[in-house]
């Protein structure tokens, strides 16, 4: 079904995985960004590499900078933001947003986590709500889309699988999207590298099949 949506949409897409040659989260990437191009013919789309660059951890000045007014913060302070403010620029132009990420020990590569210690920024992504103590975070970031294209050696990571119980990847990304503003997310999951060869290949072939398919019912 084609869908050709007069409105520009602005997608950016976040690659995490360290390798560059025949990565599995990229190829799925890929397949997204070809797919919405031929359906989507109004779209602005933007990369932000992770996996092979520097990303830069929060600092003591970061810290100090981001708990206080814009107005008192000093020229350090709001040097060492520069990164953070770039980054959050990118998500609030995006209409959708698509991770492609490998699992790294159960978890996500360091170079995500520390972007998103980068994003999740108080009165930037998220704002503190004293009067639920419960559930604090007021989400900034609305009427945007994320897509996880998530990629594993193993597999038994969905619910009820042997290894959910050390799934740190699905969860941990829905979470902190969720809490600065984004409550449709959606999940592909590519597993089983490490395992039987023909069976990888088949699941390669499912994940690129739902990829498409999911594009089809969110692009319009
Ligand atoms: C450093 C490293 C750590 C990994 N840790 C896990 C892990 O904890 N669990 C798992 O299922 N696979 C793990 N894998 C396998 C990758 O998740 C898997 O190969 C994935 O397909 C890689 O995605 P990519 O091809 O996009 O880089 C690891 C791979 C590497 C390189």
């Amino acid at each position: 079904m084609s869908s050709q949506n007069k409105e520009l949409k602005n997608l950016l897409v976040i690659n995490s995985s360290a390798r560059n040659r025949n990565a599995k989260s990229r190829n799925l990437a890929e397949t997204l960004i070809g797919h919405w191009q031929k359906i989507q013919l109004n779209t602005k789309i933007q990369h932000r590499e992770l996996g092979n660059q520097s990303i830069p951890h929060i600092t003591e000045e970061w810290i100090s900078a981001a708990f206080k007014p814009i107005e008192n913060r000093t020229q350090d302070e709001l040097n060492a933001l520069k990164k953070s403010d770039e980054y959050i620029k990118e998500l609030k132009d995006a209409d959708i947003i698509v991770v492609a990420t490998p699992m790294y020990n159960w978890s996500i590569p360091s170079s995500l986590k520390a972007y998103i210690d980068q994003i999740v920024r108080i009165n930037e992504t998220w704002k503190y709500n004293p009067d639920n103590i419960q559930n604090p975070y007021i989400g900034l970031l609305t009427n945007k889309k994320v897509v996880l294209l998530l990629t594993r050696g193993s597999q038994g990571y969905e619910k009820g699988g042997y290894n959910e119980h050390i799934d740190f990847q699905t969860d941990y990304l829905k979470r902190v999207f969720h809490v600065i503003g984004i409550d449709e997310i959606h999940v592909i999951t590519l597993d089983g590298a490490a395992n039987n060869q023909e069976e990888y290949n088949k699941n390669i072939t499912i994940a690129h099949e739902e990829t498409i398919e999911l594009i089809e019912s969110i692009s319009s």
